[in-house]
Parts: structure tokens; C-alpha cells; sequence
């Protein structure tokens, strides 16, 4: 099959990118809004795109009736973010924030998740991350209907459990979860490793 992206209509190119351009990470991302309600919500059109500093980007849509986010309204008006990691066991938690409420709700509450005070910022991390990195919004690109927010990264929270002292990370500890298409999710760890 081959399709050509103009003749293709925008339901299919949306299952499409998201079932082929897998496994994605998934940023889970805690903001905290100009009136000081803290939000949280995760994003699979997330990745690094820089080491040294480390600078984070993701890909944020409009929401069905057209307005933003609440992500996007809280990085555009307070230029900061944290993104967290998520681990197996915060899998049902990280779902739980996916879903859609209001701007006065605070998803920590919704989900069972701790606010913990960022060391660089306002944004509060998830205290139950295992990885949290602080960031501040280093650009931010429109990208046809989707926005597209780069941060650079202040300071990264990893947990004791996950790392060695030469900084390699122990990945049956993490226990990472990474995005498919549609209902499918991975366990990315331990699965292949290059033995050499
Ligand atoms: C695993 C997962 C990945 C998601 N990835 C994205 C994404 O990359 N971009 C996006 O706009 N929405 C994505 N969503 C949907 C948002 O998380 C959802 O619209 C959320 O309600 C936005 O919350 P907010 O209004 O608090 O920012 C994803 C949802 C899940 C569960």
C-alpha cells in the first residue's frame, strides 16, 4: 500500500503516524496555571532533541472545539514545565490525567498524585516519578494545527533506584512505559539487549 499524503483524508494519516512511528515515550507533563491551579497531562509526540543542555519538545493539539490546552495556556503564560517519566506503576495514574476536565481541576488530586516543589522553578514535579526534569520554555514553533513547545532542561530528578553511580540507568528498576497506536502501550525494558 502506498498513499499519497494529499489524496489521504486526516482520520487515516492520524492512525497511521500513530501506529507506525512506534514505540513513542511519553512526557508527562505538570504545569501550573497563572492562577495557581496545578495541571497534569501526558504527550507521546515527546522526545529529546538535545544533550548538552538537554532540551525536551512536545507536540501539543487544540483541543476538538478548538481551544487550547490546558499544557500549552499554563507553558505559554508561566514559560515553564516540568516533564516527568512514566513507570509501570504509574501507568493508571498517567491514563487517569489523559482524560479531559476543566481548567480549575487540579489532576494531581484526580489521579492520587503528590505535587512536589521543583528546585528551579514554579511548576511542581510528580513526586512519585521516578524522573522529573524541570524546564524552561525555550521555544515555541506552530506546526500546522499543533504546538510545538521546546524546553531546556534546568535540573533532572532521577531516583536512587534506577541509576549507578556512573550514571547507566537500570531499566528493570525504571520500568518505562512507551506508547503504541491506539490501545497499545509497551513495557520498555529488558526486552533486547546488544550483548556486545
Ligand atoms: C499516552 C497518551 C499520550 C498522549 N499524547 C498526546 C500528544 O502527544 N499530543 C496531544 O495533544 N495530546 C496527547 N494526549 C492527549 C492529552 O493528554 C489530553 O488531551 C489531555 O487531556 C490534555 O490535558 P490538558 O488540557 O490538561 O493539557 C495523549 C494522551 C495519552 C493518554
Amino acid at each position: 500500500m502506498e498513499l499519497l499524503v494529499k489524496n489521504t483524508d486526516e482520520d487515516t494519516l492520524y492512525k497511521l503516524v500513530l501506529g507506525l512511528v512506534v514505540p513513542r515515550p511519553i512526557g508527562w507533563v505538570s504545569t501550573v496555571s497563572r492562577e495557581g491551579v496545578y495541571n497534569i497531562a501526558p504527550f507521546s509526540f515527546f522526545n529529546a532533541v538535545n544533550d548538552a543542555p538537554p532540551v525536551l519538545m512536545i507536540s501539543v493539539s487544540n483541543r476538538d472545539e478548538g481551544s487550547l490546552k490546558d499544557t500549552v495556556k499554563n507553558i505559554l503564560e508561566t514559560k515553564e514545565f516540568v516533564v516527568n517519566t512514566v513507570s509501570e506503576e504509574l501507568f493508571e495514574k498517567m491514563l487517569i490525567t489523559g482524560e479531559e476536565f476543566p481548567p480549575e481541576v487540579n489532576e494531581f488530586e484526580k489521579a492520587g498524585l503528590t505535587p512536589e516543589p521543583s528546585k528551579t522553578i514554579t511548576a511542581p514535579r510528580i513526586k512519585e516519578a521516578k524522573v522529573s526534569f524541570e524546564c524552561k520554555l525555550f521555544k515555541y514553533v506552530p506546526v500546522y494545527d499543533m504546538h510545538v513547545i521546546f524546553g531546556e532542561v534546568l535540573l533532572i530528578k532521577v531516583d536512587d533506584s534506577i541509576i549507578t553511580e556512573n550514571f547507566s540507568v537500570n531499566y528493570e528498576a525504571y520500568k518505562p512505559i512507551g506508547r503504541l497506536g491506539g490501545r497499545y502501550y509497551v513495557r520498555a525494558f529488558g526486552d533486547c539487549k546488544l550483548e556486545k
